[in-house]
């Protein structure tokens, strides 16, 4: 049996430790066991929630339970992906080259380590689904399990979909095929330069996705090159907020921001509002 910690609903299994850097660095994973008890004991439920706003959006969103039938696609994909067993050259540009050395990497291996869960990939649907934002932007493809969720989520709008590594995107770009999924758009190269290419020709940006690179300088980069974009209706989701202190740091950074008005923080991702009509406050949300 995997030994799992387990918390009310959430948990950390061993794979999640790998992903924390457990191997390289195992001072960060004895770490980020502590910050995810600090956020457990500091979160609230729906019923300890004052926010009309966050209230409406956990109890129709964050905490919908129902079983949408575009979930099954990209699941099936995922369970082929898992047994995937080719091998391809990886060009890594994040953070994540400081956990695997690897430049040959087993598709399954990447499917097993680098995507996003099943419930945050369905969170993610869910919200994209609930907003309907006029544009979604994802810094990090991967094989693309969360770009699928993105793009059903909302068929009527194109995903554009960043990725630095072209065998990954090209493993990716079969499985939006085998799904008839036409509405995404991918760009390959380093998000440093084609992420500001991309923004700088936008007038306004609804959704954005950060999930590549979780590097403190990175992460602030990105966000502040988003910044001048955003909106009333804007979102943005930042993945991995406690994967090392130098998240941990941005996420600070970030939320304090003048601009933000409402983050929520489920801890393996965080949400950022910028409606000027509610007031700036921080919400630690039990996920
Ligand atoms: C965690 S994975 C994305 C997972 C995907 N969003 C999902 O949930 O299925 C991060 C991806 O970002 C890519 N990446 C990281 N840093 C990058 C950079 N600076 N430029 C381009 N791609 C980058 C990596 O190659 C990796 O495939």
């Amino acid at each position: 049996m995997q030994a799992t910690f387990k918390a009310g609903t959430a948990h950390i299994k061993p794979s999640f430790l790998f992903s924390l850097q457990a191997f390289t660095d195992p001072m960060n994973a004895i770490k980020t066991v502590f910050r995810y008890l600090s956020y457990y004991f500091r979160s609230n439920t729906l019923h300890g929630t004052h926010s009309p706003f966050v209230y409406k959006l956990l109890e129709d969103v964050v905490y919908d339970r129902a079983p949408y039938p575009e979930y099954e696609g990209p699941e099936e994909e995922r369970n082929r992906l898992l047994h995937d067993q080719r091998m391809i050259r990886i060009t890594d540009y994040g953070a994540g080259a400081e956990v695997n050395h690897d430049k040959e990497r087993k598709v399954a291996s990447i499917a097993a380590r680098s995507l996003k869960s099943k419930k945050y990939a369905r969170l993610l649907f869910r919200l994209v689904r609930h907003f309907k934002p006029r544009h979604m932007i994802e810094l990090g493809t991967s094989l693309g399990i969360t770009s699928s969720y993105l793009a059903k989520a909302h068929p009527q709008v194109t995903l554009v979909t960043m990725e630095g590594c072209p065998n990954t995107l090209a493993v990716a770009t079969e499985s939006f095929a085998r799904q008839g999924l036409e509405n995404i758009r991918t760009i390959t190269g380093n998000f440093d330069h084609t992420f500001p290419e991309l923004i700088d020709k936008m007038e306004t940006a609804d959704f954005i996705f950060f999930d590549g690179n979780h590097r403190k300088e990175a992460t602030l980069n990105y966000f502040y090159k988003a910044l001048p974009k955003v909106n009333e209706r804007t979102l943005f989701v930042f993945d991995d907020i406690y994967w090392s202190d130098g998240m941990a740091e941005a996420w600070q950074e970030i939320k304090a921001n003048a601009h933000v008005r409402v983050t929520i923080d489920l801890f393996f991702i965080g949400l950022v509002f910028f409606k000027k009509d509610q007031a700036k406050e921080d919400f630690v949300i039990r996920y």
